[in-house]
């Protein structure tokens, strides 16, 4: 994981600084991860919320972020008073989430899944807190095939902007991931070859079986 105090140095400058390392991009991807709001889904959880990409934005009856970083939460709390939003923050541990059981209808994950090597572990903590079929939506770095875009990611990304702390997936890897703790992928896209864009839904316990047994006689 990147060291907390990396983020709480730079909180001032990320959103300035993750418009340049994102190459413009990350406006637009914004706008597209929010798309994947239901209307039908009134508790909405932002882990790793930083500054409120997300939860600055996303339209629910209530909105909680939660980040390990004071000083992110500050300008996130800022933003929100400047757009006359009101989401709850909570200065926390995405690894052992402060919430109870089946609680969300919808969580968001954007750029931060690739600080966590232990990812298995934190989506685990994570399905516990959504309701059966909420819907999970990770927006974050991934493995590209394109050769110059694995360089860039494994030598200017890796070194300069992850500081050594990074963990990507390439979308067999993300299918294999999520399938393995009991969320069924339902789209992964990969905006600009140097991204990848997960949905992904909470199956029941009593599913998850049933669909690996449908998966496995599809696969014979
Ligand atoms: C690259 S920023 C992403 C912020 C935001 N989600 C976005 O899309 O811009 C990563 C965030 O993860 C937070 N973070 C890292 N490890 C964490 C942990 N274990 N628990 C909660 N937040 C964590 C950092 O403080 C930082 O705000």
């Amino acid at each position: 994981m990147t060291p907390p105090v990396f983020f709480d140095k730079i909180a001032n400058y990320y959103d300035p600084l993750t418009h340049v390392y994102m190459l413009g991009t990350y406006e637009a991807v914004r706008r597209r991860v929010l798309n994947f709001h239901r209307a039908e889904s009134p508790e909405v959880l932002d882990i790793c919320c930083g500054t409120g990409y997300i939860s600055n934005s996303v339209r629910a009856d209530r909105v909680v972020g939660i980040d390990l970083s004071m000083p992110m939460l500050r300008v996130n709390q800022r933003k929100q008073g400047r757009n006359g939003r009101s989401a709850h923050l909570t200065n926390g541990d995405i690894r052992a989430l402060p919430f109870h059981d089946a609680h969300f209808d919808e969580v968001y994950f954007t750029l931060a899944a690739h600080e966590f090597p232990d990812l298995r572990h934190v989506l685990s903590e994570v399905r516990r807190v959504m309701k059966p079929g909420a819907q999970l939506v990770v927006y974050d770095l991934y493995e590209p095939r394109h050769p110059l875009l694995k360089l860039f990611l494994h030598t200017f990304f890796y070194y300069v902007v992850e500081q050594r702390c990074m963990w990507v997936y390439t979308p067999d890897g993300w299918q294999k991931l999520l399938a393995g703790i009991g969320f069924r992928m339902e789209s992964l896209e990969t905006p600009y070859g140097i991204s990848a864009m997960v949905s992904a839904v909470k199956i029941p316990f009593n599913r998850i079986n049933a669909e690996r047994e449908e998966r496995r006689e599809l696969n014979t």
